[in-house]
């Protein structure tokens, strides 16, 4: 075999799963852990009473976190505040991340229909680049490395047939039964690998690979909501995670990838559950504290609202049928005098920040 060449397309990459059996001991063990980990997040996300809270709050984190792996930045301030009006008004940095949560919600939708595949994916690469997004064709190939000094450290396979093949070999990997493939988060795992390297678009495969591992978990039935994000665990290790990217492709080095993204499942979960747990806590001390001192403006959907998202505005209110606007705009300073929330003026309009919600999602 010719010793591996950054530079050539790497049409030669094989297909999953690879000849040797890479679930060794030590995979196994992590791999347990990992599971139990996530099957203790699987449980305390039901007992959240609104899955809307999840659904929404937390993927608008994550969508910030996955975009700033690639150079696309916000703020936390301005991501929050161009999510009261689906970004109408916001920069294009910012426009691109709320683009990746409604990615994300695409693909959890159509998910839930019980439609995986990696079609699916090209819908969601679409939806987040807000472009019509193919996979690469015969002309267009990429590469991997420093745009500026153009040193080459990855050349994925030839735009056209090399794609399309490699492409449908891993969809075929993801869908094989339960008991005729590796361990759901092993697949995972290798699959991360797989899509990363195939790159079948020209620009977005870390966004969209990214989405593909939750719907794949939420696939596999080890999630209900989309609420496990390795994005955040991603940035604090991000040289290991390119470095063991490039390890699968020059030595064949499975194990530490998919120990490095199994550990990576397993901290998050934990971290996730704590967070989501945080979250419950403080909807039920809202809950209390509303009840007890603002008895007429209480109701439980209002609270709901204060929870969607970090930021509030009075519309959000009327358009879930809570209030009219005199007096949705009179629940919400009721709400920022008990302390819940702090209002700040854009230009005729208020927006109702909830701070310690803000505290536990970005913590
Ligand atoms: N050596 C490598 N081999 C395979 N994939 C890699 C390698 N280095 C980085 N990647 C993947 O490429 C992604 C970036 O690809 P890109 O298409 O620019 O995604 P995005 O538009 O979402 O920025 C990274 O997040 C990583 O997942
Ligand atoms: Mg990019």
């Amino acid at each position: 075999m010719m010793p591996y060449d950054p530079r050539i397309p790497y049409d030669e990459l094989p297909p999953l799963p690879p000849a040797r059996d890479v679930e060794t001991k030590n995979v196994l063990k992590q791999c347990l852990g990992a599971t139990r980990a996530l099957a203790e997040l699987k449980g305390i996300g039901d007992l959240i009473p609104n899955q809307a809270i999840l659904i929404n709050a937390i993927p608008l984190q994550e969508a910030k976190l996955s975009s700033e792996i690639e150079n696309i930045v916000t703020t936390q301030d301005e991501l929050y505040k161009a999510a009261l009006d689906e970004g109408m008004t916001a920069d294009p940095q910012t426009k691109e991340v709320l683009r990746y949560r409604t990615a994300l919600r695409h693909g959890f939708n159509e998910i839930s229909k019980n439609r995986f595949s990696i079609g699916l994916i090209r819908e969601v690469c679409s939806i987040l680049r807000g472009a019509d997004m193919d996979f690469r064709s015969q002309s267009e190939n990429v590469f991997i490395g420093n745009p500026i000094t153009r040193q080459v450290r990855y050349t994925p396979p030839s735009g056209g047939a090399a794609v399309s093949e490699k492409l449908d070999n891993l969809e075929q990997f993801l869908l094989l039964p339960g008991d005729e493939g590796p361990d759901p988060l092993v697949r995972m795992a290798m699959a991360h690998y797989q899509f990363e390297a195939i790159h079948p678009f020209i620009d977005g495969n870390g966004r969209s690979g990214r989405i593909l591992n939750i719907l794949y978990l939420i696939h596999s039935g080890l999630l209900k909501i989309p609420v496990l994000y390795l994005s955040r665990y991603i940035i604090r290790t991000k040289s290991e995670y390119y470095k063991l990217l490039r390890g699968v492709t020059e030595n064949d080095s499975w194990e530490p990838w998919i120990l490095y993204i199994l550990k990576g499942i397993e901290e998050t979960a934990v971290w996730t559950k704590e967070r989501v747990e945080a979250i419950r806590g403080l909807f039920e001390d809202t809950v209390l504290l509303c009840r007890e001192k603002a008895p007429k403006v209480y109701s439980k959907e209002l609270i709901e609202a204060i929870f969607a998202q970090p930021y509030c505005k009075i519309s959000f209110l009327t358009e879930a049928g809570i209030a009219k606007r005199q007096s949705a705009s009179l629940y919400l300073k009721e709400l920022e005098r008990l302390g819940i929330l702090q209002s700040e003026k854009r230009g005729r309009e208020s927006i109702y920040k909830h701070l310690a919600l803000l505290d536990i999602l970005t913590r």
